[in-house]
């Protein structure tokens, strides 16, 4: 399992699942002792944002941090018209798939999910970083950045973290399910100080019902962009906590998106199945291959159909973002996932669910190998 990999990651995850958390999610005091043995991360409240912590570590003891309020991430009136969430799946092919399975062939399905598996549990050194992007906004970047963060969180025993890097009123807490958000990463970035351990941080952050962390890039509101400083603070600082952090990048060319796909250890480019989406998305693959550090052999594409219209053929769209040498990974038209709202893994249609760890599985292996 994971959990192998180092005892850094071992310490860690005991130091998260050691004794009850403080009430309200607020950090333990750091330096309790060990737990017995390393357990699965406790099942965290439900979309429960903790209560601030006092901000002891801020860096002048002076000047201590204000404590941002909480604010809820969707009108409430708004989330009562969201309505049920849907099946992505139809009734009728739900019932195909169960048919389609007894006549499939078991073995070589079996096989494929315990490659992803493998993939997906590999043991990491340091903390790695993977960053998502795409050349314009509403073409699933916060969907495909809330599927990875929740698979590789499903499949990992070492603390993952989601981390939305776009201020453009993103949607990352939404999918995630977060019901309310506090602390954004530019206030994680006035606190963070090397003394504080797991527990003091996730104080700062939202549980994701699952499983998992979550930090927001704002509040919701209109307010000044995450800059590049900021990034790589919260970055370099978080990496020493999380064994994987998925970025949800603001899109290209904004400098925080830039860089954050030049640093991050593997990326992935979100294309919509459009001609023009593929044709913008080939032109950022070009860029990448131009970067340093083999950019585009830690890359792969999301090819995304986000709506049910779509025309343009499958096969030639992926057969020409591969030419430069990519892995391109189409993540099907989900009816749950078109509705909006927080995303319940249960409610994914079969293909969308194997779609996203397939996707993940060649991620982490790129992210693993790289550098
Ligand atoms: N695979 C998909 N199937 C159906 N709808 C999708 C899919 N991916 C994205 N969408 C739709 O696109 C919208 C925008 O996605 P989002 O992830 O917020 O884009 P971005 O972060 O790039 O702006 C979502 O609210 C959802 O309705
Ligand atoms: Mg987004």
């Amino acid at each position: 399992m994971a959990g192998n990999g180092g005892d850094w990651q071992r310490d860690l995850v005991r130091e998260l699942t050691d004794g009850p958390r403080a009430e309200g999610g607020a950090p333990h005091a750091p330096g309790t002792g060990p737990g017995p043995e390393p357990e699965p991360e406790p099942e965290p409240e439900p979309q429960a944002q903790p209560s601030a912590p006092v901000p002891r570590q801020s860096r002048d003891p002076r000047t201590p941090t204000p404590v941002p309020e909480s604010l809820p991430t969707i009108d409430p009136r708004l989330a009562i018209a969201l309505g049920r969430p849907r099946h992505g799946d139809s009734a009728v092919r739900r019932a195909g798939a169960g048919v389609r399975r007894l006549t499939a062939s078991p073995g070589r399905e079996v096989a494929e999910q315990t490659r992803d598996a493998r993939e997906l549990q590999q043991p990491v050194t340091t903390g790695r970083v993977v960053a998502v992007t795409s050349i314009r906004g509403g073409v699933g970047k916060s969907t495909v950045s809330a599927l990875l963060g929740r698979t590789f969180n499903h499949y990992r025993q070492d603390p993952v973290l989601t981390l939305e890097a776009d201020a453009a009123l993103g949607t990352l807490p939404v999918r995630m399910g977060a019901e309310s958000v506090r602390w954004s990463a530019a206030d994680l970035a006035t606190v963070l100080t090397p003394a504080m351990q797991l527990t003091d941080v996730t104080g700062y952050l939202v549980p994701v019902a699952d499983g998992g962390w979550l930090l927001p890039a704002g509040q919701g509101r209109v307010g000044a962009p995450l800059d590049v400083a900021t990034y790589r603070t919260v970055t370099l600082a978080l990496r020493r906590y999380f064994a994987v952090t998925v970025v949800d990048c603001e899109t290209l060319p904004g400098e925080v998106a830039r860089t954050a796909m030049d640093t991050a250890h593997a990326r992935v480019v979100v294309a919509p199945m459009t001609a023009e989406g593929v044709h913008g998305t080939r032109q950022v693959l070009d860029w990448l291959a131009g970067l340093p550090h083999s950019a585009l052999a830690s890359t792969v594409v999301a090819l995304s159909a986000a709506t049910p219209d779509a025309t343009l053929d499958a096969k030639a769209a992926a057969a020409h973002l591969r030419e430069p040498g990519v892995t391109v990974v189409p993540l099907p038209y989900d009816r749950h996932l078109a509705q909006g709202g927080p995303i319940h893994t249960a409610k994914l249609a079969r293909d969308t669910r194997d779609a996203a760890v397939r996707l993940a599985a060649e991620v982490m292996g790129r992210a693993v190998r790289v550098r």
